[in-house]
């Protein structure tokens, strides 16, 4: 099998109020970090990672990013080059409308923060992909299948990873796979390390 090109992206981002303060989430990077490790067996693997507490799986081109709009530039100017993108970042939608400079006070502080929207960086990918082989993840608290199902169909994916958010910071996983055909394949409670041969294998599969 031609070896395969990943763009892999794992963790959190944050969305910064001031220089000391920002808004974030509970991924780890584990099960992204998991996939990238697993990925150099079929190929190249860059992984662009959010603040995380883990090491880079040897062998892969690490990028290191903090916030959504960091994450959407460093894929959008490698997505040309890549054969699979797998998104397991937890990107946060929403930012601070603004920035600022010095610590916010509390005396100064209004008590309401304005967010807006950040780039939806699968989103723009599904309508930009070529050649492309584009998977999802989607954490959800409730109607986990009926969900990842509308992710998949308006991000226009190909494949997408479904599992409770409450797998964000453990060692274990349970999944369900979404594939834009309608299939539906749910996976038993594994190791993430597990969790990722599987998605890999069926991945391969599919660019076959
Ligand atoms: N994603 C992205 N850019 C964003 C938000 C999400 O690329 N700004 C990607 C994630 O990496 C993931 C997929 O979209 O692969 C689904 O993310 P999720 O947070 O589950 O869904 P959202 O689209 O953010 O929708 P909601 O928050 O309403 O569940």
């Amino acid at each position: 099998m031609k070896p395969l090109r990943f763009l892999i992206t794992a963790g959190p981002t944050r969305e910064f109020l001031d220089p000391i303060r920002f808004i974030s989430n509970r991924s780890s990077g584990k099960m992204g970090y998991a996939l990238a490790r697993t990925a150099r067996r079929y190929g190249k693997v860059t992984l662009v990672s959010g603040p995380v507490a883990l090491k880079p799986p040897a062998g892969v081109t690490f990028v290191t990013v903090t916030t959504a709009q960091e994450m959407a530039d460093a894929v959008f100017t490698r997505f040309v080059e890549a054969d699979v993108v797998i998104m397991t970042a937890a990107v946060c939608d929403f930012r601070p409308r603004r920035v600022a400079v010095r610590k916010i006070k509390k005396d100064s502080f209004t008590g309401t923060l304005e967010l807006v929207p950040t780039v939806d960086i699968l989103a723009t990918l599904g309508k930009r992909k070529s050649h492309q082989l584009l998977v999802g993840f989607a954490a959800e608290t409730d109607a986990l299948e009926a969900h990842a199902l509308d992710k998949l169909r308006q991000k226009n994916l190909d494949l997408i990873v479904a599992n409770d958010a409450g797998a964000m910071e453990a060692d274990t996983n349970r999944v369900t796979l979404l594939y834009r055909d309608g299939r539906v394949e749910r996976l038993p409670e594994m190791p993430k390390a597990r969790v990722a041969q599987e998605i890999l294998r069926r991945i391969t599969a599919l660019r076959t």
